[in-house]
C-alpha cells in the first residue's frame, strides 16, 4: 500500500473517548461541578500551554515530569513552550497575573481539563488524560487542609467509589523539609552505589526524588527511610500537622498515615495526601498538598495554598472495575405529557417556562394516548415527566412523574421548574441550574 494512503492512528498512549463512555465522563463532571459549586469553589479554565519556565520553577527541574515527562517545543518566534502537565502551576501563575491576592481570601478555584505527560503508556497511564482539580489559595489555616480532603471524600461518596483510602503525611514548613532534605541526602550516601543511575544523581540534586522511585533495589533503600523523614519534622510543622489529623477525626474522615509519602513535585510543603482504592495504592486516583512558597517562587506575594488534582479515566476505570451503576444519559431533563385540548394549549406556556430554566424539554407532537406518550419519554431517557390534563388546568397544577421509581406528586405550577432542577441534581444529572 501505498505510504500515503497507511491507516493513521492516535499516538501512543492518546485514546478517543467514544460516545459509548460518555455518560462516565458526565458522571464525573456533572458530580464535580456539584461538589465544588457548593463548597464554594469557582470554575477557572485555565490555557493548555504555558511557558516552559512556569514548570521548570514550580513542578522541579529534577522531578520526573520535568526532566522526562514533558511535550516542550518552540513556537515561530522561538519561546518555549510546554503542553501543562498538571494545573496547579497555571492556576498560580493566574492568581498572580490578575492579582487575586487582593480579592477577600482564600481564593477558591476549580478546573477540569487534558494534561500531558510522555509517561509510559499502560493501564491508567496515558500521554493525555483528564485531571479535576480544586486549589485553595491564601489561606494557611489548618482546618483548610481536612476540608478540603472532606469535600474530595465526599465527592467520591458522590460518585459512588468504595474502598477509597486517603493516605497523609507532613514534609512540614520550607525550613523543616530542608532538614528532612539534608537528613535524606546522609542516609543515601550510605547506599549510594546500590541506587539505580537515576536516583544516584537524584541524591546529589534533589534526594526526595528518590522517593518517587520505582525501580525495585531503590524501592528496597526507600523502604527504611521513612524514619529519617519523621525524625526531621521540626516542632511548629509537627503541631501544625497535628491539628490537620485532629480536624479530620472530628470531620469522622478516616485517613493512614504514611510517612514515605512525598509526591513527586517539589512544590509541596506541610500536607501531603494521596486518594487511592484499597488494594490499588500504586495507581492513585488523585493526590494533593500544600504549597506555601509557590506563589512567592513564581513572583508573586507570599500565598499560603493547598490543592488536589484527581485522575479523571482512572476514576471512571474503578467506577467499572467496581459495576458502580451510572444513570444513563438522558437526552432530555424532562418530557410534558397533555391530555385534552386545554391541557395542549397550556403545555406550550409550561415548555416555554422549562426552556427558560435552561432545561432540556420534550414534548409528544400529536396527541397520542397517556401510555404512547410515556413510552417516547422512556425512549429519550427522561428522567422526569409532567402531566397536563384537563383538570389540572383547572386546578392550576401539574403532576410531576419520576420515571425512575414512577412515583407522583402534585405539583403547583410556580413551583414547577424549581422542582424539577432539584431533584434533577439530586439525581446527578442536572447540577448548574440558571435560575
Ligand atoms: P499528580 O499526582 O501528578 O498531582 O496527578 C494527580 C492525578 O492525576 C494522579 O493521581 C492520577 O490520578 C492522574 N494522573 C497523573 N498522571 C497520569 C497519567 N499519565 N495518566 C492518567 N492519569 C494520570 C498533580 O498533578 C498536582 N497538580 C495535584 C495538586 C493540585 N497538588 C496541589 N494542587
Amino acid at each position: 500500500m501505498a505510504e500515503k494512503h497507511k491507516k493513521i492512528q492516535a499516538p501512543r498512549g492518546i485514546k478517543d473517548v467514544l460516545p459509548d463512555e460518555q455518560r462516565y465522563w458526565f458522571w464525573l463532571e456533572n458530580n464535580f461541578y456539584a461538589v465544588a459549586e457548593s463548597a464554594g469553589f469557582e470554575r477557572i479554565i485555565l490555557p493548555t500551554f504555558e511557558a516552559t519556565e512556569l514548570f521548570r520553577r514550580s513542578v522541579g527541574e529534577f522531578t520526573d515530569i520535568v526532566s522526562k515527562e514533558m511535550y516542550t517545543f518552540k513556537d515561530r518566534s522561538g519561546n518555549s513552550l510546554t503542553l501543562r502537565p498538571e494545573g496547579t502551576a497555571g492556576a498560580v501563575r493566574a492568581y498572580i497575573e490578575h492579582g487575586m491576592h487582593t480579592l477577600p481570601q482564600p481564593v477558591k478555584l476549580y478546573y477540569w481539563g487534558p494534561m500531558f505527560r510522555y509517561d509510559r503508556p499502560q493501564a491508567g497511564r496515558y500521554r493525555e488524560f483528564y485531571q479535576f482539580g480544586l486549589e485553595v489559595l491564601g489561606d494557611s489555616d489548618p482546618i483548610i487542609d481536612a476540608l478540603l480532603i472532606q469535600t474530595l471524600v465526599k465527592y467520591y461518596k458522590k460518585l459512588g467509589l468504595k474502598d477509597v483510602v486517603v493516605r497523609i503525611n507532613s514534609l512540614g514548613s520550607e525550613r523543616s523539609k530542608a532538614r528532612m532534605v539534608g537528613a535524606l541526602s546522609k542516609f543515601l550516601a550510605v547506599y549510594k552505589k546500590n541506587l539505580c543511575a537515576d536516583c544516584k544523581t537524584r541524591s546529589k540534586k534533589n534526594p526526595l526524588r528518590v522517593l518517587d522511585c520505582k525501580v525495585a533495589r531503590c524501592q528496597e533503600i526507600i523502604g527504611s527511610a521513612s524514619g529519617v523523614m519523621i525524625d526531621s519534622l521540626d516542632e511548629d510543622s509537627r503541631k501544625r500537622f497535628t491539628k490537620v489529623l485532629e480536624a479530620l477525626d472530628d470531620m469522622g474522615v478516616a485517613y493512614e498515615l504514611d510517612p514515605g509519602l512525598v509526591r513527586g513535585l517539589d512544590y509541596y510543603t506541610h500536607t501531603l495526601f494521596e486518594i487511592a482504592i484499597r488494594g490499588q495504592e500504586d495507581l492513585a486516583i488523585g493526590g494533593g498538598g500544600r504549597y506555601d512558597n509557590l506563589a512567592k517562587q513564581l513572583g508573586g506575594p507570599a500565598t499560603p495554598s493547598i490543592g488536589y488534582a484527581g485522575g479523571v479515566e482512572r476514576t471512571i476505570d474503578i467506577l467499572k472495575q467496581q459495576a458502580v451503576e451510572i444513570p444513563d444519559l438522558a437526552k432530555t431533563d424532562v418530557f410534558v405529557v397533555q391530555l385534552g385540548d386545554r391541557a395542549k394549549a397550556k403545555a406550550t406556556g409550561i415548555v416555554e417556562k422549562l426552556e427558560q430554566n435552561s432545561l432540556r424539554v420534550s414534548t409528544a407532537l400529536g396527541r397520542g394516548s397517556i401510555q404512547a406518550q410515556l413510552r417516547e419519554a422512556s425512549r429519550l431517557r427522561s428522567p422526569l415527566v409532567v402531566i397536563i390534563g384537563d383538570q389540572e388546568v383547572h386546578d392550576g397544577n401539574v403532576i410531576l412523574r419520576d420515571m425512575n421509581d414512577r412515583s407522583q406528586e402534585t405539583v403547583i405550577d410556580r413551583n414547577m421548574a424549581k422542582l424539577i432542577l432539584k431533584k434533577l441534581e439530586e439525581k446527578g444529572i442536572r447540577v448548574i441550574s440558571s435560575s
